[in-house]
């Protein structure tokens, strides 16, 4: 199974492993599950410009993950993000995100096919560490708390965003002197 894994940003230290892992987030008191990848057909596993049809088929073969974790946590409206070279100004929209931010609630996602990093303000003992998601890594950054999402070298993903209220969802930059890109 693949699973997400932690990039310390001052150390470097990597930690993986599913116990490792869920440990550590959960000290950090970000949210993470996996969903089985299996549910998804074959055929949208390695893809990443979908139709309209084909988003509401991953949201379908999706459809129990979804309502469980919205019942739990109070989403209300949910959506697919796909992002990859075929998205018109990828560049100019990865610069955009790669700004640390806040929201006033919580950023959730799922991860389906593709790669991600979300990239979060963790405790003072620990600093900024990186979340590097697979296909089936579902994660939720809790309220306030300073992050931002990019994509990994294969610059490609296909994610399940769960919202309670869309508008809660805009950034708030924050300013961070403590924030260095190259770490
Ligand atoms: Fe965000």
């Amino acid at each position: 199974m693949n699973m997400a894994e932690i990039r310390i940003r001052n150390t470097g230290e990597r930690i993986s492993g599913e116990e490792n892992v869920r440990a550590f987030l959960e000290k950090q008191e970000v949210l993470y599950e996996h969903w089985n990848t299996e549910k998804l057909p074959d055929e949208l596993k390695e893809k990443f410009v979908l139709t309209d049809e084909e988003k509401n088929q991953i949201l379908s073969a999706y459809d129990e993950e979804i309502r469980d974790l919205a019942e739990r946590r109070g989403y209300k409206t949910w959506d697919i993000v796909a992002l990859s070279d075929a998205t018109p100004n990828l560049d100019e929209l990865l610069k955009k995100f790669e700004q640390v931010h806040t929201h006033t609630e919580d950023e959730v996602r799922a991860i389906t096919a593709g790669k991600g990093i979300f990239v979060i303000k963790g405790t003072e003992d620990v600093g900024y560490f990186d979340v590097e998601l697979e296909a089936g890594d579902v994660i939720s950054v809790p309220e306030k708390k300073p992050h931002f999402f990019t994509l990994m070298e294969n610059r490609q993903i296909v994610a399940v965003r769960l919202f309670i209220e869309p508008a809660g969802w805009i950034a708030e930059p924050y300013d961070d002197p403590a924030f260095s890109k190259e770490a």
